[in-house]
């Protein structure tokens, strides 16, 4: 059975498209997308609970169905097209669309699924949109329970998208102009820097940059999304490009949201966007993608595949060549850190394992990545970071202030190259504490090291500390 027979919609057209935009861009391309293509799949297909026609959970829970992963491997069976996966595609389509309910308790017409809430559309061009996608209370910011404000990129492009294509589809006018509208303010808060407020960190930027090729390549030119779509692609990959360490295979910090320490540990989505532009190897992967910490990304890989061919024309020469050499100094060390002032501590998901501010990596002798990040625990933090040097302040602190640096642990304990003794502390008002080290085995999938430093009682003044870092 042909896969456009069955469903007759734009999933068919996105499955088949690989080959026909693959004459646009180089074998490498074609070969690494199917090289992705067929390892998620190889892997998603262990899931596959084909009397019901839905995978089961990628985590293994008791039994659970997962929509999500779900649908992107139904877009994997009908570009793989072998066998009997059109008919199995199809099923879980139906499936998928058997559980959306349309929910009227927030004064809006919602479109989710019982497994997972996808998103609420508005009844008019007027109206409140509301996500369910979030809890509200997940998230500081917005205006009417409201927390898709346009710097909340990942979310904000997809809505947008998602109330583009569909109103276009059920030619619901508001629908369509309620996307355009959505576009309007990413795309301004885009233009004033040239860069996506969530850009930077392994998992955010990969889903960024997947949802903006859905701009780009589904969208009509009479839409912004249409419009803009591939310039910030290009854009999002060139300041990509010089933060994206190759020697190192991760992207320079800081970040407002990751939990991606470490991209060789902790698969991320950009990770597979690098796969199929430079190929497995080269790419910020272990060779068992389903051993990484958040595995159940892998299931994206055949939307990343399907889209690779059109997407990676997008991506700036530049970029293609930073992404296996790093062109600058500094390739096995790198230091990123932000000044910030907020109302809750954590960063606007106030949840400071996910707000990374200052952020070191550097290279191993055993060729491995070290990090450290420095666990939000204030409103406020001023920081400076230099040729080896990271220095911290907390301008509310006092004396009960403490800065706790996670920092990886390695395999092979003691053959890290950061020296003990780099972490000194240079400032003044910080010298004589009480230094604690944990090794925790703890949130995130990554197990590290917690060097917490306190102030001397007494001491006074503002909380500085100021780490230095000598590579052996
Ligand atoms: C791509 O592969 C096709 C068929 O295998 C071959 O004919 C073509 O020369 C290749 N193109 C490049 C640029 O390698
Ligand atoms: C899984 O999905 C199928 C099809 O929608 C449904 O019949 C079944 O009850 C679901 N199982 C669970 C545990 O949710
Ligand atoms: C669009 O919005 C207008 C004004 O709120 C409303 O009268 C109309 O019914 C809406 N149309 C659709 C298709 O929802
Ligand atoms: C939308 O309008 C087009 C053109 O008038 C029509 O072909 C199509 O069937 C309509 N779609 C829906 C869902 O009403
Ligand atoms: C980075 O470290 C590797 C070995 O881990 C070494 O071969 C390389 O020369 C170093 N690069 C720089 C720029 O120091
Ligand atoms: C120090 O800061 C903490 C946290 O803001 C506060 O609870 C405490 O009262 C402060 N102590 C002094 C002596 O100012
Ligand atoms: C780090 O260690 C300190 C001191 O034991 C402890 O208070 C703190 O909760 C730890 N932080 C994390 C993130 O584990």
């Amino acid at each position: 059975m042909k896969a456009a027979f069955v469903l007759g919609n734009s999933f068919a057209l996105s499955a088949v498209s690989a080959t026909v935009r693959a004459k646009s861009v180089d074998n490498g391309t074609e070969n690494a997308a199917t090289q992705v293509l067929r390892e998620s799949m190889g892997w998603t297909d262990m899931y596959y609970d084909a009397e019901v026609g839905y995978l089961y959970n990628l985590d293994s829970k008791a039994l659970l169905n997962d929509t999500r992963s779900s649908a992107w491997y139904a877009a994997g069976l009908l570009a793989r097209n072998e066998g009997n996966d059109a008919e199995e595609a199809a099923k879980i389509v139906k499936n998928i669309i058997v559980g959306q309910h349309k929910n009227v308790k927030f004064k809006a017409v919602g479109y989710g699924t019982m497994q997972l809430a996808l998103t609420y559309l508005p009844t008019s061009g007027t109206g409140t949109t509301r996500s369910t996608r979030k809890n509200p209370r997940y998230r500081v910011g917005g205006v009417n329970d409201d927390i898709l404000y346009p710097s909340y990129s990942i979310p904000a492009i997809m809505r947008a998208f998602m109330s583009g294509w569909v109103g276009r589809k059920l030619n619901d006018s508001n629908m369509t102009s309620s996307g355009e509208a959505y576009a309007k303010d990413i795309v301004t808060l885009f233009d004033r820097a040239d860069i996506l407020s969530e850009f930077n960190s392994g998992t955010y930027a990969g889903v960024s940059l997947y949802a903006l090729t859905l701009w780009a390549k589904y969208l009509p030119p009479s839409s912004l999304m249409g419009q803009h779509g591939a310039d910030m692609i290009g854009k999002t990959w060139a300041t990509l490009g010089r933060l994206s360490i190759a020697h190192l295979k991760n992207v320079a910090g800081p970040w407002d949201r990751s939990y991606v320490y470490d991209m060789e540990r902790y698969l991320s989505i950009f990770a597979l966007h690098i796969w199929t532009l430079v190929g497995k190897t080269d790419a910020p992967i272990n060779a068992k993608p389903w051993t990484m910490g958040h595995k159940d990304d892998f299931a994206i890989g055949p939307r990343i595949a399907i889209l690779a061919p059109f997407h990676n024309t997008l991506v700036p020469k530049d970029t293609l060549s930073a992404l296996r050499a790093f062109p600058g100094p500094h390739a096995n060390l790198t230091i990123g850190a932000e000044t910030f002032s907020e109302n809750v501590i954590g960063g606007p998901a106030k949840n400071p394992s996910s707000f990374n501010p200052p952020v070191v990596q550097w290279s191993r002798k055993d060729a491995s990545v070290g990090w450290l990040t420095l666990y939000a625990q204030t409103e406020e933090l001023r920081a400076v970071a230099s040729d080896g040097i990271l220095a911290l302040e907390y301008p509310q602190g006092n004396e009960t202030s403490t800065f706790t640096f996670l920092v990886g642990q390695t395999r092979a304990a003691g053959r890290g190259t950061l020296r003990a003794g780099a972490m000194s502390r240079a400032s003044k008002s910080v010298s004589g504490s009480r230094d604690i080290c944990n090794l925790l085995t703890c949130c995130c999938d990554f197990e590290f090291w917690n060097f917490t430093y306190g102030m001397p009682e007494g001491s006074g003044g503002i909380p500085q500390i100021s780490l230095s870092f000598e590579l052996e």
